[in-house]
């Protein structure tokens, strides 16, 4: 279920998305992209909690004009169903990075050069309570 779409947002190196909500008790995964549209984007930020190969990960993604790249699996994946959670998503410029609650930081490479993001979605089983761009 679609949590969020934002369009014709110019976001740049420097800014960072606070995004607060709870993950369901039952989630399978929910999703938080960036980039300039549903077919290009710079991060899909995915984590997962029954994953068929690696159960709980977070995985990391770009999609360029419809094609998924190549996966990134982050098997630390500290985020459990049923709990309250903030996380910050970093744009840096070459790298974005996603503060998890333990602290840890997960990047992801900025592979196609996307220095605006114009585009955000938060997606999946997860429910938003509050979003700032700061
Ligand atoms: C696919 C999945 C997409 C996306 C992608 C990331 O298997 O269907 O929703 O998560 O992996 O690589």
């Amino acid at each position: 279920s679609m949590q969020l779409e934002l369009k014709n947002l110019i976001l740049r190196a420097g800014d960072q998305l606070k995004v607060k909500g709870t993950i369901l008790h039952d989630a399978e995964r929910f999703q938080i992209d960036l980039g300039c549209g549903a077919d290009d984007l710079a991060l899909h930020f995915n984590p997962r909690f029954q994953d068929d190969t690696d159960g709980a990960v977070l995985i990391c993604n770009s999609k360029i004009a419809g094609c998924w790249g190549d996966e990134k699996r982050e098997i630390h994946n500290p985020l459990q169903r049923g709990t309250d959670v903030k996380l910050v998503l970093k744009l840096g410029g070459d790298v974005f990075k996603v503060e998890l609650p333990d602290g840890q930081e997960v990047q992801f490479p900025n592979r196609d050069n996307m220095d605006v993001i114009s585009y955000i979605k938060i997606a999946g089983d997860f429910k938003l309570t509050s979003f700032k761009i700061c």
